[in-house]
C-alpha cells in the first residue's frame, strides 16, 4: 500500500524521537511490501524561528492532503515569553482543530516489566494498570471563546458543547469499550456546569445504543481521586477536552511508563494525528538520551487506525515489549545503577526484533 505520512519532529526532543519512528516505519515498508512516503513539516517553535508564527496555512493545508500525520513534540523555554496566539502550543491546537480530530485515544497502561516505576503500591497496582482515555479534543474550554478585557482587570474563557459533539466522542468511546472490558467512566462536573448536564444527558442516550457495554457517571474531582484509590475500576474513561488533559497526565503517571505511552487523535475520516504523550524535554535534546519507545508505538497507532495494517502494527507493538522484557532500558526507565542505552540503540534493538 503506498501513504503519504506528514512528519511534524517539532521541537525539543522531537527531532531525536521521531527519526526512530521513521525509520521503524521504513523497516515496516519493507518487510511488508508497502510505500511510505515521508514528507517533513514545521511546526511550534520551529515554525516560530522559520516563518514567525507556530503554524502557517501552507503547513495545515500540506497536512490535510496528508493520509495521517506523525508528530513529535512542540514547546521549550525560548518561546514561553510569547503572547497566547504565538506560543509553539496553538500550532498543536491549530492542527487538532484543523484536521477535525475530535478524539484523543490516550491509554495508560502498565509494562509488566516497568512495574517499580509506578509511584503506586503493589497492593494498589494488582495485576497491572489498563485504561483508555477518550478526550474530546476540538472542543470546549480550549476553543470557546476567549476574552481579556482592554484594561485587563477581567479575562474569560468560554466553555461551550452541543450535543452533536457530545454524541460523536461519546460513541468513540463505547466503540472503544466494546473491544475492551465493555465498561465506561463519563467523567464530568454535572454538580456544577450547565455543559456537564448536557454531557451526561447526550452520553447516556448514547448509551442506549450499546447495551452491552456498561455506563457510569463520575464527578471529575472523584475521578482524579480514584485513579490513585483504585485505577483498576477504570476501562474507558470519556470526557471532555480540559478535563481529560488533566486526568490523562495523571493516569500515564501512574503507570510509571510515561516515556512509553503513544496517543491517537482521530477524526470522522481515516486520516489521524499521532503523537507520544511526553513533551519536549528541552534539557536533553539532541543528547541520544530520550525514550523514542512512545513515538514508534505512536506510528505502531497509526499503523493500525488509519493505515488498517494491523499485524504490522502488532509486529511493532511486540517488539517493543520484548525488547523491555529483555531488559533493554533507556535512562528514563531505568532503574538507579541500571545500565541503559541511547535513543538511536533503543529504536535499532526494536528493528532487530521486528525483523
Ligand atoms: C496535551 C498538551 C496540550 C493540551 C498542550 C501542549 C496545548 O498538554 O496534548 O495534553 O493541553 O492539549
Ligand atoms: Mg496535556
Amino acid at each position: 500500500m503506498k501513504k503519504h505520512i506528514a512528519v511534524i519532529s517539532g521541537d525539543g526532543i522531537g527531532p531525536d524521537i521521531v527519526s526512530e519512528a521513521v525509520k521503524t516505519l521504513e523497516r515496516i515498508s519493507s518487510l511488508y511490501g508497502h510505500e511510505f512516503e515521508f514528507e517533513y513539516l514545521l511546526a511550534g517553535g520551529a515554525s516560530i524561528d522559520e516563518y514567525g508564527v507556530p503554524l502557517t496555512q501552507e503547513t495545515l493545508e500540506r497536512a490535510k492532503s496528508a493520509d495521517s500525520v506523525l508528530l513529535g513534540a512542540v514547546g521549550g523555554p525560548k518561546w514561553d515569553g510569547l503572547e497566547g496566539r504565538l506560543r509553539p502550543e496553538k500550532a498543536l491546537l491549530a492542527l487538532r482543530s484543523g484536521l477535525g480530530l475530535f478524539c484523543n485515544l490516550r491509554p495508560a497502561l502498565m509494562y509488566k516489566a516497568l512495574e517499580d516505576a509506578s509511584p503506586l503500591k503493589s497492593s494498589i497496582i494488582g495485576e497491572g494498570i489498563d485504561i483508555m482515555i477518550v478526550r474530546e479534543l476540538t472542543g470546549g474550554i480550549y476553543f470557546g471563546e476567549k476574552t481579556l478585557s482592554s484594561d485587563s482587570s477581567w479575562a474569560s474563557d468560554l466553555m461551550k458543547y452541543s450535543v452533536e459533539e457530545i454524541e460523536r466522542i461519546a460513541r468513540k468511546a463505547f466503540d472503544a469499550a466494546r473491544k475492551r472490558k465493555k465498561r465506561v467512566t463519563s467523567v464530568d462536573k454535572a454538580n456544577v456546569l450547565e455543559t456537564s448536564r448536557l454531557w451526561r444527558k447526550v452520553v447516556s442516550r448514547v448509551a442506549e445504543d450499546y447495551p452491552d457495554v456498561e455506563l457510569n457517571h463520575m464527578y471529575v474531582d472523584n475521578a482524579a481521586m480514584q485513579l490513585v484509590r483504585n485505577p483498576r475500576q477504570f476501562d474507558v474513561i470519556v470526557t471532555e477536552n480540559m478535563f481529560g488533559d488533566i486526568l490523562s497526565d495523571e493516569a500515564s503517571m501512574i503507570t510509571g511508563s510515561i516515556g512509553m505511552l503513544s496517543s491517537a487523535s482521530l477524526g470522522s475520516g481515516k486520516c489521524g494525528m499521532y503523537e507520544p504523550i511526553h513533551g519536549s524535554a528541552p534539557d536533553i535534546a539532541g543528547k541520544n538520551i530520550a525514550n523514542p519507545i512512545a513515538t514508534i508505538l505512536s506510528a505502531a497507532s497509526m499503523l493500525r487506525y488509519s493505515f488498517d495494517m494491523d499485524v504490522e502494527a502488532k509486529a511493532i507493538e511486540d517488539a517493543v515489549e520484548k525488547v523491555v522484557n529483555a531488559g533493554w532500558r533507556t535512562f528514563d526507565i531505568a532503574k538507579e545503577g541500571e545500565k541503559y542505552i541511547g535513543t538511536k540503540e533503543m529504536g535499532e534493538k526494536i528493528r532487530e526484533v521486528i525483523e
